[in-house]
């Protein structure tokens, strides 16, 4: 039983409204926000403004408040029916929060602790520099625990601060939307040498690697991408992508093209050892992950619960991953607020990896913190 619901417009880390719910079962309120992302997939769930979910809230209210679900799929079945499979009835971020506050008013238990990709470079609609690719991340794969994972980032992210400040000045360390540094750097090839100079100069090379999410769509144009002061087509695009991912050993790469070119991703995959990550092109949508699988055109997912809604909808995508022998990553987005829920989901979950921005800015730095704690209590 849904005791009592109330939403709140809350600010997000882009000066931003965002909605917070709280949902009172079992005599006791949970709390819930939603993150809002800028290099949206076009088939997102529909996302309205928190001005128009609060107004939309007064009827979402009136069909909640004191409903009885058996539990989360039946809540989530409830939300999909009332609120349409896209969430365009009362739009995602109603539905989601309220989603997330009921799987928090469940006793959940956390497994193990998925390793952080912390983006430290930002650059494309994240960053007002000249960089196209908008996340240069790093992967602290070798370390056991997680809060040496953290230790390594830290340090790398400080080396690298150093390297920018000297070659370019004090305003070349200022931070982009995730907390990763947002340099005038011109060329994809000048970031991945700073950063392994970084890994270097700490003594680290080996245990960290390098992955890319180059969120594609926003640098492709009829027919071409354009990228690095060039312009290339498909087919050349695809040769670039693949040697910079030998050159660097990268680990990942997300979105290495624009989200509607499933065959150029198989194209990729063939030709790299790196994993291809979908996030713009599946949007946790099970229908789309499900054509990727067919079309081989990614091996590992991004997941992010406010692409498609319900907490339902994304253990779905989750699943599919289990089954398809698949990585996933949980991920946070561009603009967020102080939740740290996604931490947990993915603690949960026993997700391989968590995708939270630099570690830096609060915003970031709750999923990571609430990391730190849940190590602590696993131990
Ligand atoms: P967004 O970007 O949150 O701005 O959509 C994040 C990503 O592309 O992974
Ligand atoms: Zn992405």
């Amino acid at each position: 039983m849904i005791d009592d619901i109330r939403a709140r417009k809350i600010i997000n880390s882009r000066a931003k409204w965002a909605i917070e719910i709280e949902l009172k079962r079992k005599g006791k309120w949970f709390r819930a926000s939603v993150p809002a992302g800028k290099s949206r997939g076009k088939n997102e769930a529909v996302q309205i403004s928190a001005e128009q979910s609060m107004k939309k809230f007064i009827e979402f209210k009136s069909i909640i408040k004191h409903h009885e679900f058996q539990n989360q799929e039946e809540l989530d079945n409830f939300l999909i029916e009332s609120g349409g499979k896209n969430k365009e009835k009362f739009g995602v971020d109603l539905i989601l929060a309220t989603s997330i506050a009921y799987f928090q008013s469940e006793q959940q238990k956390a497994i193990s602790l998925p390793t952080p990709m912390l983006n430290i470079i930002n650059g494309g609609m994240h960053a007002g520099n000249d960089l196209s690719i908008q996340e240069f991340m790093i992967v602290p794969l070798k370390a056991e625990k997680f809060s040496d994972k953290i230790q390594i980032a830290l340090d790398v992210y400080d080396a690298l601060k150093k390297i920018l400040e000297k070659k370019y000045g004090s305003s070349a360390i200022n931070v982009g939307d995730e907390g990763g540094f947002a340099p005038p750097l011109k060329t994809t090839e000048e970031a991945l040498m700073l950063i392994e100079k970084a890994i270097e100069e700490v003594g680290r090379k080996g245990e960290v690697s390098i992955a890319l999410d180059c969120a594609a769509s926003s640098y492709f144009n009829e027919g071409e991408y354009s990228i690095d002061s060039w312009k290339l087509s498909i087919e050349d695009y695809i040769d670039y992508i693949s040697e910079i991912s030998k050159k660097f050993n990268l680990f990942s790469i997300e979105d290495p093209l624009h989200e509607e070119n499933f065959n150029g991703f198989s194209q990729l995959l063939r030709k790299t050892k790196s994993l291809i990550v979908g996030d713009d092109i599946t949007v946790t949508n099970l229908e789309l992950i499900e054509q990727a699988h067919k079309l081989k055109s990614i091996n590992a997912l991004l997941v992010k619960p406010n692409q498609i809604g319900t907490i339902t909808e994304t253990l779905n995508a989750i699943n599919f991953c289990r089954k398809a022998g698949w990585s996933w990553i949980i991920s946070h987005r561009s603009g967020e607020t102080e939740s740290s829920f996604i931490a947990d989901f993915a603690a949960i979950t026993e997700s391989p990896f968590i995708k939270a921005g630099a570690p830096a800015r609060s915003e970031r730095t709750a999923k990571y913190n609430q990391l730190l704690r849940i190590e602590e209590s696993l131990e």
